[in-house]
């Protein structure tokens, strides 16, 4: 072969080997900021609201976060997402070179924390989903159980091969274990990317949370990052630089894809939750679920007004804190109660569509057809976006 050969081949070859190495950094400083953001927000929002005693608040995001008396389901929600703070962190650090070859007596004891926390998680969001109940269906609850086991599985393994000293086996498991764990922000870009792109709900149901596309993703969100790990790992045991920058590109695809998911989640959820978690204004909710509970919704509403009227910079009167109540009242099928406070949030926000729509949801579950379609369509006629509202008026027979 001649020389020109060779040196093409080679040129080559070290392009291939930069282009995989340039995509995986990227990918993981990707991956490394959505998991920042999320640990931050997980702990900010969680661990604020409940500092502040403002139970209720925890079921923003949760169809069964804090539920009064349920001592144990509530601890194992404490646990789920107190080790979702920890397992999100201690796997990153596991990660960085830099810090296992420095300190390599903080990374065996990173590795226990995040073993065990591998455990307690699982273990609790099992509960959580089969013991206790949780949204979705069958599909999405076997999806997740099965990354829970996998999870504990990638765990064990990893502990194995490391006591074994096997240091190249042991590093396939924690990679495989980081992307399981992973996979609970890949889901949520997925779903808030898809929803950005489709204008509304695509393939689900938003009211039951249920639909292909989160059957789909419950599954994908793990086992489509653990086919890509392994054909990486091909790419580079084998020689070839056609593999290895075909692996760079399709990296470069998925992680601009996660970029964009992270950056719509941030938006929408994200940055709003830090930011109510940071507002030291009490909470409208605990005051008016407190008063619901003493002396009844016609009690609680004249609070309502009363407080407005009197300390209006005192409590936090967001459109999202009627919202909650009204949503954890459906949730315990309290319907006309819950009818009676959103009606309270549409008084409030005449122009959100999003009051209306809960509204409807309220009215639709107890059974008032009329005032659901008449509320569903107020809410689209205020945002024709609102697919969620599309859906509920199909639903409700309404072409
Ligand atoms: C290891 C990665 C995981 C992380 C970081 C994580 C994190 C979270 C967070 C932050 C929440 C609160 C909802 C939110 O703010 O989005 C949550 C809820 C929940 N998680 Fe996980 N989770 C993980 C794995 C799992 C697994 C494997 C299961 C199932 C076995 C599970 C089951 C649940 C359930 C049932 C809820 C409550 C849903 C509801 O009631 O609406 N999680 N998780």
């Amino acid at each position: 072969m001649s020389t020109a050969v060779w040196t093409n081949r080679l040129d080559m070859t070290s392009f291939a080997d930069t282009a995989l190495k340039a995509a995986t950094r990227l990918w993981f400083a990707v991956v490394v900021i959505g998991q920042l953001l999320f640990a931050f927000t997980v702990a900010s929002f969680y661990g604020l609201t409940a500092a502040r005693g403002n139970f209720q608040g925890l079921n923003k995001f949760m169809s069964h976060g804090y539920i009064p008396g349920d001592g144990m389901g509530n601890f194992a929600v404490a646990i789920h997402l107190s080790s979702a703070v920890i397992i999100i962190l201690a796997g990153m650090l596991q990660l960085v070179p830099q810090i296992r070859n420095r300190f390599p007596v903080f990374h065996r004891w990173n590795g226990r924390l995040y073993i065990v926390t591998a455990f307690t998680i699982s273990l609790a969001g099992l509960y959580m989903m089969w013991v206790r109940g949780s949204v979705g269906d069958l599909p999405q609850h076997l999806g997740a159980s099965l990354m829970a086991v996998l999870i504990m599985l990638c765990a064990s393994m990893a502990l194995r091969y490391a006591l074994a000293r096997d240091f190249k086996t042991h590093r396939r498991w924690a990679l495989r274990l980081y992307l399981v764990v992973s996979a609970s922000l890949f889901i949520r870009a997925g779903i808030f990317l898809s929803t950005f792109l489709n204008h509304g709900p695509f393939g689900f149901d938003p009211a039951t949370f249920t639909g292909p596309f989160l059957t789909f993703i419950t599954f994908a969100q793990y086992l489509l990052p653990l086919a890509v790990l392994e054909l990486y790992f091909r790419a580079q045991d084998r020689p070839g630089a056609p593999r290895r920058i075909a692996m760079a590109a399709g990296l470069f695809v998925l992680t601009v894809a996660l970029g964009a998911g992270i950056l719509v989640v941030s938006m929408a959820v994200w940055v709003p939750s830090v930011k109510a978690a940071y507002d030291n204004r009490k909470s409208i909710v605990e005051t008016l679920s407190a008063t619901l509970e003493s002396a009844g919704v016609d009690q609680a509403e004249k609070q309502y007004h009363q407080l407005k009227a009197t300390a209006p910079a005192t409590y936090n009167f967001d459109e999202d804190q009627l919202n909650i109540l009204g949503y954890t009242l459906i949730r315990a099928n309290r319907f006309k109660e819950a009818i009676r406070i959103l009606q309270l949030n549409v008084e409030a926000y005449p122009q959100s569509s999003n009051v209306y729509d809960s509204l409807g949801e309220a009215y639709m579950n107890d059974g008032n057809k009329p005032l659901a379609i008449a509320n569903y369509q107020k809410s689209l006629q205020l945002n024709p976006k609102n697919r969620g509202a599309v859906v509920a008026l199909q639903k409700l027979s309404v072409p």
